[in-house]
């Protein structure tokens, strides 16, 4: 009775609904990148939170695949560096689904490892453009529908590397390309904080993935990976889970322009 009391006094409201505050019953949630790794594992986690998920990557056969396990879901293959493919998506996605609730802009590459002295140009433009141009591009289209209601969560699959170095591990392009997804998060979660729309990016650390399986199968580097995260190991997909069901609901309704690192303390050290 007391507590109650005082949770009036500080003008709290009810105690939240636990069970349900994850929940994303009827959203309309885009995943780009759904066709392995990360992507692959969010989509399915939207989908068990209740949301339609549409699947968005160029290997259509995986895309139909995931697709058919996940009750409504929606697969659209997409090239994230194809401007067009970027405006058919959402297009599509509306025309289908009737909006966008949650976009994730997960889909990325990484540059060979290489001493940027080394490193071509064109590669550096070509991560640029899949690791950062596209998700401009996208959460532009993606915040016009969410504008026009007030509500929408953007989520930037970013990386450590967007907020610390990843030397010796050597890909300037893919540092690069983070970090501006870093603080464009910042940027556009600013621009739109007051209409409803939320931008925020999760960073995380070294998770086995296709991405990273030469790594994790290589001794030397799998032993970087131990030494540099705080926690001593690599992360599993599913340790992600929480962050993105919390950028995603209303869990998070306070929360923008922020990059949340998932990472077992690689950049607390
Ligand atoms: N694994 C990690 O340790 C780690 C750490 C930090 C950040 N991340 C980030 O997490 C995201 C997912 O990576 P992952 O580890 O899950 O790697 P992954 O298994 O290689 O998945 C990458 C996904 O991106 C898609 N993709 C690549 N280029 C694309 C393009 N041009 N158009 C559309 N889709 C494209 C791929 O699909 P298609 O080939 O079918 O197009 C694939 O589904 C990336 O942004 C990555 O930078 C990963």
């Amino acid at each position: 009775m007391k507590a109650i009391v005082c949770l009036l006094s500080l003008g709290m409201s009810e105690l939240p609904d636990i069970e349900n505050m994850y929940r994303l019953d009827g959203k309309v949630c885009i995943v780009t990148g759904a066709s392995s790794g990360i992507g692959d594992r969010f989509a399915k986690v939207l989908a068990a939170a209740g949301a339609k998920v549409v699947l968005a990557a160029r290997r259509k056969e995986r895309l139909e695949q995931l697709a058919a396990e996940l009750p409504g879901a929606l697969a659209i293959q997409c090239d994230v560096s194809d401007d067009d493919q970027c405006r058919n998506l959402i297009a599509q996605t509306i025309e289908n689904c009737g909006r966008v609730d949650v976009l994730v802009n997960n889909a990325g590459i990484s540059d060979a490892i290489n001493p940027a002295e080394e490193a071509d140009i064109e590669t550096f433009r070509r991560v640029v453009d899949v690791n950062l141009n596209s998700c401009f591009l996208l959460s532009g289209l993606a915040a016009r529908d969410m504008l026009s209601r007030k509500e929408g969560s953007i989520i930037n699959i970013a990386s450590v590397h967007g907020l610390v170095a990843s030397a010796p591990n050597l890909q300037p392009a893919y540092v690069a390309s983070k970090a501006g997804l870093v603080n464009l998060t910042r940027d556009l979660a600013v621009q739109w904080a007051k209409s409803g729309v939320r931008v925020n990016a999760i960073c995380p650390g070294y998770f086995e993935t296709e991405l990273t399986q030469v790594m994790f199968d290589d001794d030397r580097s799998s032993r970087w990976i131990a030494r540099n995260a705080a926690m001593g190991r690599g992360g599993a997909v599913d340790e992600l889970d929480g962050a993105l069901l919390f950028l995603a609901s209303s869990a998070s309704s306070y929360v923008t322009g922020i990059p949340l690192p998932v990472d077992g303390g690689w950049v607390a050290r």
